[in-house]
């Protein structure tokens, strides 16, 4: 949810800004990028120098830098607009108030005002002043601006006492952040299934049948998926990708039975399913246990119909918005509409092999989407990436519809 996000962090003068350089680390590791506004009583709780090593940023605390005598502005306006998200931790009762009446005394208050983006604010004091009516107030003032609080937290407070005041933990705030983030995504709280990739159907124990399918395709798919906020279960055979993401689980495997089997676990849990995966459609009808040695003559393997996993997760259907691929060389549109129908779909994502480019094993593709109201969208050549966000929008209006 933070990878590739620019996080603007402001640190105000409280004993827990000793802890942003932890909070540095996480945002960091979650893949952000971050920048480091504070104020001067915040440097005497933790050091620029530790916050600009490990934001590899410089730390930025006044509205003017000198510097061998020649003086530079710190442009609050272009910070604020660089930030995707702001997060002011700790923010103290002196900073909250400022924040609420609109004071802007600081580099740190002008960068706030500026700021476009969505921004977070982590309480940090004593007990007695986070109960304060004025606090509250400036609490309340906060959130109704748009603003998002991450409550203080419970527990031993640098003053000795015990109560609800303390800032809360890096861990906690970054996972606030990430969770409060995906709420907002349009798959958010959606479970989804992709097949990806070829299967590989055992003739002995070294050889198989295939084809040419790298998983380009479910890959983006999945990752797009993860990226609009949803949870995704991605299924693929045989193939050289990978993908780490905390949204998705990777299952791998062989063949189709394999397939048919990792996708009928997961799908009764299922919003979404999408069956990008090239599944062989025959496989040799027994495997040999020992290496198939070469005889005099020709040599016949006996083929059976693999699963139809498409149509059977068709078949099972209970809500989920089910989508296929069809991959076609003449009369396109009809074939992928009787494949819609027979397979009982919500979608279908046609390819024509007459089309350059399109297909699978390469980075591109061309697609036309039909939905099970014969509504028809043809899109132009594109990578897959840009293709699968292409897909996603054509699902997302449907299920939001
Ligand atoms: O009928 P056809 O194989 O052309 O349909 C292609 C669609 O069906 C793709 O979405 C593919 O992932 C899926 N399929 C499947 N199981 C099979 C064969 C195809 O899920 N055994």
């Amino acid at each position: 949810m933070l990878s590739g996000k620019n996080i603007l962090l402001g640190v105000s003068g409280g004993i827990a800004a000793y802890k942003t350089a932890f909070l540095v680390r996480l945002l960091i590791k979650a893949g952000a990028q971050v920048k480091v506004v504070m104020t001067q009583s915040a440097s005497s709780f933790v050091s620029p120098l530790t916050l600009s090593t490990l934001s590899k940023n410089p730390v930025l605390m006044d509205f003017v830098n000198e510097e061998d005598g020649s003086l530079s502005w710190n442009n609050h306006v272009e910070l604020g607009l660089w930030a995707d998200v702001m997060l002011i931790a700790p923010a103290t009762a002196n900073t909250l108030s400022k924040m609420a009446n609109g004071t802007c005394d600081n580099l740190l208050l002008a960068t706030y005002l500026s700021a476009k983006c969505p921004v977070y604010f982590a309480p940090a004091m004593d007990l007695d002043m986070y109960k304060h009516s004025s606090t509250k107030n400036s609490l309340d003032k906060l959130q109704s601006f748009g603003n998002t609080m991450i409550p203080a937290e419970s527990g031993e407070l640098a003053s000795g006492l015990h109560g609800e005041g303390r800032m809360a933990e890096p861990e906690h705030i970054v996972a606030f952040i990430q969770e409060d983030l995906r709420k907002g995504l349009p798959l958010s709280e959606k479970k989804v299934l992709i097949t990806a990739g070829p299967t590989h159907e055992a003739i002995d124990p070294v050889r198989f049948l295939g084809n040419r399918s790298t998983g380009t395709m479910g890959f983006e798919l999945a990752k797009k998926a993860a990226d609009l906020g949803a949870s995704v279960i991605l299924v693929s055979g045989p193939t050289h990708l990978n993908i780490e993401h905390y949204n998705i689980q990777l299952i791998r495997v062989t063949s189709a039975q394999d397939m048919y089997e990792a996708c009928h676990e997961h799908y009764s849990n299922t919003d979404i399913a999408i069956c990008a995966a090239a599944v062989a459609d025959y496989r040799p009808k027994t495997i040999a246990s020992e290496k198939l040695k070469k005889q005099e003559g020709d040599m016949k393997i006996e083929l059976e119909r693999t699963p139809d996993i498409l149509m059977s997760l068709g078949e099972a259907k209970k809500n989920q918005f089910l989508v296929g691929f069809a991959l076609e060389t003449q009369n396109e549109l009809e074939n992928a509409k009787g494949k819609l129908q027979r397979k009982h779909l919500d979608g279908i994502v046609l390819n024509s092999l007459k089309d350059d480019g399109a297909g699978f094993g390469g980075s591109t593709n061309k697609i036309t989407f039909i939905d099970k109201n014969s509504e028809i969208k043809t899109f132009d050549l594109k990578t897959k990436s840009e293709v699968a966000s292409d897909i996603w929008e054509e699902i997302i209006s449907r299920i939001h519809a």
